[in-house]
Formats: C-alpha cells, sequence, structure tokens
C-alpha cells in the first residue's frame, strides 16, 4: 500500500513516515521545507534502512501533484503540510490563510482528479475553541477560534465535510492532536522550530541545552491546581502510530469522522519542568510572566472515541516523553 505524506519532512510527519515505513507501507512525501530541511530525509533513509519517493514541491500547485499521481498509485494521503505559528498566524493572517487553505483545496482537487478519496487530516485540539470545557469530545461544537491558524484547521475541517456531502465515496479521518512533544528513540529526529520556540517544551529542553537562559512561565493564577496552564501532553511517536491506525480505518469504507489524539490527561506548566529537570538532570531557571493572550487554562482530551473507533490509544508517559525530548535536543543542540 502506498501512501502520499504531505509534508512528511516536517516534525510530526517525519516521525510519521518512519513508522509507516517500519510497518511494510510504501511511502511518497511531498514537501517544499518551508519549515523543515532536506536533511530529514536522510535521517528517516538512516532510521527505516528503505528508500521512499520524494518530491520537493509548493502543495498550492496543482502541476507536481498531478505529477506524483500519475507517476504512483497513491492508495491514501496523510495532511501535514501547512503553517502552524499561532503568533506568527495573527500577524500573517492572508498567507496562513494562503497557505494552509490553498494546499488542502489544491491537494484534494488533485485527489478527486486521480481517483484518490482516501484523507487523513492534521486538525488540532484548538478547534475547540474557548468555550468547551475539558476534557473535550469529538461531539462537541467547533469553531470560535482565537487565531487565524486556529481558524484555518476549523475552515479546513468544515471543507472536508462539505467535499463528503458532495460525494460520499470520500472516507477521511480528522485528526485533532493535542500537544505533541518527545522525538524518536534514536534521538535522531525531533522537533526543529526556527528561531525561538513558541512551544513549552522545545523553549524547556533549550534552556536545559544553555541555549536559552530561564523559562518564562505564561501566567500562574489559572484556576489549576498550581494555577499553570494545564495541556495534554502527546509523545509524537505515539501520534504517528495513530496516523497508521487511521489509514487503517479509511481503507476500510467510506464517511468522514473527527477523532481526538490525546493521553487524557493534563500536565501544569510546572509539572513539566519538573519532569525534564529529571530527565537532564539540570536544573532549569523560570520566571513567571503575565498570561499569553489566546491561552487558555486547561486543554485535555477524551480520548476514548480514538481507542472504540480506531483501536488506538497512546502508551508512552511523561517520563518518556521528557527522555526523548532530552535525548533529541542534547544530541542536536542546533537542531539538523
Ligand atoms: P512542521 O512545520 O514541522 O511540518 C509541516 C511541514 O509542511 C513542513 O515540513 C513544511 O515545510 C511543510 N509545508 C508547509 N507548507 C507547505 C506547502 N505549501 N507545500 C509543501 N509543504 C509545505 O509542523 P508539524 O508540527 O509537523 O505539524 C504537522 C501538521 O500538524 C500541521 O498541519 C500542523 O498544523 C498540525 N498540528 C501540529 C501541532 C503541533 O503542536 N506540532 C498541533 C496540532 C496540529
Ligand atoms: N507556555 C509557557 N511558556 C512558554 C510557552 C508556553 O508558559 O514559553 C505555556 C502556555 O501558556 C500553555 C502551555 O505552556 O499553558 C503550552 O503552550 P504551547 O505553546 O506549547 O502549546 P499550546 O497548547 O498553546 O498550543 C499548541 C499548539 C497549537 C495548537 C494547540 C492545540 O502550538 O498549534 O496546541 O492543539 F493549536
Amino acid at each position: 500500500m502506498k501512501i502520499l505524506v504531505t509534508g512528511g519532512a516536517g516534525y510530526i510527519g517525519s516521525h510519521t513516515c518512519v513508522e509507516l515505513i517500519n510497518a511494510g507501507y510504501e511511502v511518497v512525501i511531498a514537501d517544499n521545507f518551508l519549515n523543515s530541511c532536506p536533511v530529514v530525509l536522510d535521517r528517516i533513509k538512516e532510521l527505516t534502512g528503505r528508500d521512499f519517493g520524494f518530491y520537493e514541491c509548493d502543495l498550492r500547485d496543482r502541476a507536481p501533484l498531478d505529477k506524483i499521481f500519475a507517476e504512483h498509485k497513491i492508495d491514501a494521503v496523510i495532511h501535514f503540510a501547512g503553517l502552524k505559528a499561532v503568533g506568527e498566524s495573527v500577524e500573517k493572517p492572508l498567507e496562513y490563510y494562503d497557505n494552509n487553505l490553498g494546499c488542502t483545496l489544491t491537494l484534494c482537487e488533485a485527489m478527486r482528479a486521480a481517483n484518490c478519496k482516501r484523507l487523513v487530516f492534521s486538525s488540532s485540539a484548538t478547534v475547540y475553541g474557548m468555550n468547551n470545557p475539558s476534557p473535550l469530545r469529538e461531539d462537541m461544537p467547533i469553531g470560535g477560534t482565537t487565531n487565524p491558524y486556529g481558524t484555518t484547521k476549523y475552515m479546513i475541517e468544515l471543507i472536508l465535510r462539505d467535499l463528503y456531502a458532495s460525494d460520499n465515496t470520500w472516507s477521511i479521518a480528522l485528526l485533532r492532536y493535542f500537544n505533541p512533544i518527545g522525538a524518536h528513540k534514536s534521538g535522531r529526529i525531533g522537533e526543529n522550530p526556527n528561531g525561538i520556540p513558541n512551544n513549552l517544551m522545545p523553549y524547556i529542553t533549550q534552556v536545559a541545552v544553555g541555549k536559552l537562559p530561564y523559562i518564562n512561565v505564561f501566567g500562574n493564577d489559572y484556576d489549576t491546581p498550581d494555577g499553570t496552564g494545564v495541556r495534554d501532553y502527546i509523545h509524537v511517536v505515539d501520534l504517528a502510530l495513530g496516523h497508521l491506525k487511521a489509514v487503517e480505518k479509511i481503507m476500510s469504507g467510506t464517511g468522514i469522522d473527527a477523532y481526538n489524539l490525546g493521553t487524557g490527561k493534563g500536565y501544569s506548566v510546572l509539572e513539566m519542568i519538573r519532569s525534564l529537570e529529571k530527565a537532564s538532570g539540570k536544573k532549569l531557571n523560570y520566571k513567571i510572566m503575565g498570561r499569553r493572550p489566546g491561552d487558555l487554562a486547561s486543554c485535555y482530551s477524551d480520548p476514548s472515541k480514538a481507542l472504540r473507533e480506531l483501536g488506538w490509544r497512546a502508551e508512552r508517559g511523561l517520563e518518556e516523553m521528557c527522555e526523548d525530548s532530552w535525548r533529541w535536543q542534547s544530541m542536536n543542540p542546533e537542531g539538523y
């Protein structure tokens, strides 16, 4: 079975490609390295001992997509490609709408033309907006997003539902990720943010490796056990394995469904700092700052639908997530 992986050179995409190849799938990656670099492809080869197809292209361009579908019999597509920085999306809304919606529309048009109608889409817990209480369930209303990035994910979910309504031979899984962290056990692939990280875990590991002086804790007056924000951190390899289960699901019938990929457990910012201190053996400095605009107090999943319908659950706990994040950061202090 052959899977087209868009954005396969990125953080979650690269881990998913390794798991797909190790499970015996053939993989074709399409990426323009907008937020990744070519060395990732060598690392995937090194970790799997197998080769795969690669096309350097912008997913908004139709011609290279048609070429991929003409040159390969693609059974299903996993669509990771997109821009993902919340703050940047507020500064550059047009670029975010153009890239995230543009990639998805062009991809779906090319898929329809090639009669390949099986799609796994990278959605996000951000589609639940500000008004739903955790644990978040797939049947809760979505929308009310607070930034253009989140709105692109919400809009794409709506677009894909309209697409299915127009043609029920499609089979689509909308995977709502919670907070992926960690890295492959080898320490050879991992998260590689550009510049100063926006997300908590890469920020913490850069403090641990000495690249940044201290962690900014955004608020300690939330209604949470220690006052700091609580999130559902999930090991990126568990997340990757969730995609394999979603592929099995979309191969077995038609329809469109959303699934939370999370652990169902929430950890606070201070718990994350302590856990990385333990994994790294280093004392980490932090400062309490004001709240970051748009942040929720708590955001964690009810992951039971994915267990029930995909047969998937996260297996890796916080300690392993932190050990693997630290191994990646300490082996690659400057990233790739
Ligand atoms: P990433 O930036 O590491 O990977 C995205 C990849 O897509 C990159 O390799 C980038 O070069 C590529 N890309 C972007 N625009 C492209 C275009 N126009 N044409 C071709 N390639 C393009 O991000 P990630 O963390 O691996 O996230 C993957 C997906 O999961 C994204 O859609 C993201 O929004 C979603 N997601 C991520 C998180 C998270 O916390 N990492 C949470 C929820 C959802
Ligand atoms: N935080 C800090 N200091 C930092 C960074 C983050 O205290 O330097 C705190 C935040 O306030 C929050 C928690 O750490 O309480 C996690 O923040 P992240 O930025 O790591 O993650 P978010 O939950 O804000 O956002 C992530 C992704 C989004 C996605 C969302 C829901 O970045 O793309 O999860 O899936 F939309």
